[in-house]
């Protein structure tokens, strides 16, 4: 189990200027540099205009990464106002976020454009945090596992497993995001645990030992110890709490 990466990502949706950017990675740079001794990953991924100057702003501190959080299924061409992996790679990003409940929901991606967008995003030498999760309709009425376990498969088993290196995934139960509302550590546990069985039955124990699984829904600095004590919890994809650099590193050093 330790072999497992250790990762905090920071989705800074649709937020910040460019100074507010600027300062906000500069502000997690020097904190994790001053402050943070450790292995864990460090992830940013604030809106495209800003992958350059964020990645400038941090490319010094080695365990300090920076991601997009989304991209277009297509290598290039006619698309106007889309973003390619290659560009987002050629600015300097290493990873890509898709399938955030957020682009499911208002943008209609489903899982079968999802598996194109990971297979652009890995032809492009991205890492791809993939997350799923589902709806409070759908927790209650039990199908919970069933849903998570289609967006996985539909998504992902497509791979082969040497594709798994770069492949982290990130369960975000879309009633936790942004409401305050958290899974209860148990809870969250439980669907981790459901989604590594499902990737040793796929691929077997190497790769789902391997895999980071991120738990995602107002991860805060009172909440993040708690969650990343689980046996199959690796880290925490943060939205608002990543917008604040103290609270977003109290929750890198819960790691
Ligand atoms: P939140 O968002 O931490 O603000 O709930 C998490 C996410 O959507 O990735």
């Amino acid at each position: 189990m330790d072999m497992r990466k250790k990762i905090a990502a920071g989705n800074w949706k649709m937020n910040l200027d460019l100074e507010e950017a600027q300062k906000l990675a500069s502000e997690v740079a020097a904190m994790v540099k001053d402050e943070y001794i450790g292995q864990a990953e460090v992830i940013l991924a604030p809106p495209f205009p800003f992958l350059v100057p964020v990645h400038r702003l941090v490319s010094d501190v080695s365990n300090i990464h920076v991601a997009a959080q989304n991209l277009h299924e297509q290598e290039a061409g006619a698309y106007t106002g889309e973003v390619s992996a290659s560009m987002i790679k050629s600015s300097g990003a290493s990873h890509c976020i898709l399938g955030h409940s957020e682009r499911r929901q208002y943008f209609g991606e489903d899982n079968a454009l999802l598996a194109n967008k990971i297979d652009q995003a890995l032809a492009n030498g991205l890492t791809v945090i993939y997350c799923l999760g589902e709806t409070l309709e759908e927790r209650e009425s039990g199908v919970t596992a069933e849903v998570v376990g289609r967006q996985l498969a539909e998504g992902c088993f497509h791979l082969d497993a040497s594709a798994w290196n770069r492949l982290v995934i990130a369960y975000e139960p879309i009633w936790a995001i942004g409401t305050g509302l958290t899974a209860t550590p148990e809870q969250a546990q439980e669907v981790h645990h459901y989604l590594r069985i499902k990737l040793a039955t796929q691929y077997g124990d190497a790769v789902a030992q391997a895999t980071p699984i991120l738990y995602g829904g107002s991860v805060k600095p009172a909440n993040a110890g708690v969650l990343f004590s689980q046996p199959d919890i690796d880290g925490g994809l943060v939205g608002g709490a990543s917008l604040k650099a103290r609270d977003f590193v109290e929750i890198i050093k819960a790691l």
